[in-house]
């Protein structure tokens, strides 16, 4: 076992995930369990997780909340089941804690689409602008920005700045363009976009449509503007959660990563939910990054505390600024 555990941590960049055969025999929620207690860790996971890590999660929520929890929490490990840029927030927000994530390949189409190199010279072309950041940026983006968003607040911080201030909003175009028709506010806009929200199909959603006359149509700010322009209601995960649970409706269409149908299942099990199809040969579109957390990996990673988030400490001092901004405007707003 030594020595595999020493191959694994040497070939951990190239894999990017301990690779070690796992007991199958082994109750690997039980595992986890004990592990948590053990260590004082708490398991943090996005809503597009896989149904089984989303159930032994602590806490589990779209990116505002889990970087409101990552910032409180008390534990000395944070096990961040989601992506890279997300548990790189946790390491900016709790700099002393140890944050493992379970495959550093978890990566994001977005944050990949505004290289920071390349975000540095579009903003020296706009200096008299400010700089609000989409959370999924990578830790280097974060020290070009001003103040961060998700989409559950994006509204909120946007409003937040003076009328005559101009904004540079990044990357993702379609959140870009779907605030500047919500607020009014005429915005300079990167040209980033998510992978999994960019492909949805049209045409198979209004067939769909056509199928369930009753059901609700609901979609992620991240979509394109012509599949925001057929919703009942634009929100982020947690805000699509809340609708699926509040609305009388009994059908609902889903047009956002297929991972949040398990909440809105387990929330209101006696209701119907579709996931709008992409434009391929899919039934329902799943984030590749995300899925690459597995429970095994989850588990490995627990047991032998790596791969680890590790980022210089000018990045940590000057990214998280905007963050802690993004923090104080939320809370404001009671968000
Ligand atoms: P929210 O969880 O903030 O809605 O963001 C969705 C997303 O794409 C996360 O990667
Ligand atoms: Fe990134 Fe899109 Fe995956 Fe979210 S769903 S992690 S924005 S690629």
């Amino acid at each position: 076992m030594i020595a595999e555990l020493d191959i694994a941590k040497r070939d951990l960049e190239k894999n990017g995930y301990l690779n070690i055969d796992v007991d199958p025999s082994l109750d690997l929620f039980e595992e986890i369990e004990k592990l948590k207690k053990e260590k004082n860790a708490i398991l943090l996971a996005h809503y597009y997780q896989e149904s089984e890590i989303q159930d032994i999660a602590d806490y589990i929520g779209d990116s505002l909340g889990l970087s409101q929890m990552a910032a409180k929490t008390e534990a000395d490990i944070i096990v961040f089941a989601g992506v890279h840029f997300m548990a790189e927030t946790a390491k900016m927000l709790s700099p002393h804690k140890k944050v493992l994530l379970p495959d550093l390949k978890a990566g994001c189409s977005l944050a990949d689409s505004c290289p920071a190199p390349l975000f540095r010279k579009f903003k020296e072309k706009h200096p008299d602008h400010i700089v609000v950041s989409y959370v999924n940026t990578t830790a280097e983006m974060k020290t070009l920005t001003d103040i961060c968003c998700t989409s559950t607040n994006a509204v909120h911080i946007i409003e937040s700045i003076p009328k005559g201030q101009p904004i540079i909003f990044a990357p993702d175009i379609n959140l870009g363009k779907y605030l500047v028709k919500k607020t009014g506010r005429d915005m300079v806009l990167w040209n980033g976009a998510c992978m999994v929200h960019e492909i949805f199909s049209n045409e198979k959603i209004t067939k769909l449509m056509l199928r369930y006359p009753n059901a609700k149509f609901i979609a992620h700010p991240e979509c394109e503007a012509h599949i925001l322009e057929k919703a009942d209601f634009v929100g982020s995960t947690t805000g699509l959660l809340n609708y699926t649970i509040n609305d009388e409706a009994t059908e609902f269409i889903v047009a956002t990563e297929a991972g949040i149908l398990h909440q809105m299942e387990k929330r209101s099990p006696h209701k119907t939910f579709i996931p709008a199809p992409p434009d391929n040969a899919c039934a329902c579109n799943d984030c590749p990054h995300m899925k690459l957390n597995t429970m095994e990996k989850l588990y490995l990673c627990m047991k032998h505390e790596t791969p680890e988030i590790v980022l210089p400490e000018w990045v940590i001092k000057k990214g998280v600024k905007s963050i802690d901004r993004m923090l104080e405007i939320s809370a404001k707003a009671g968000l």
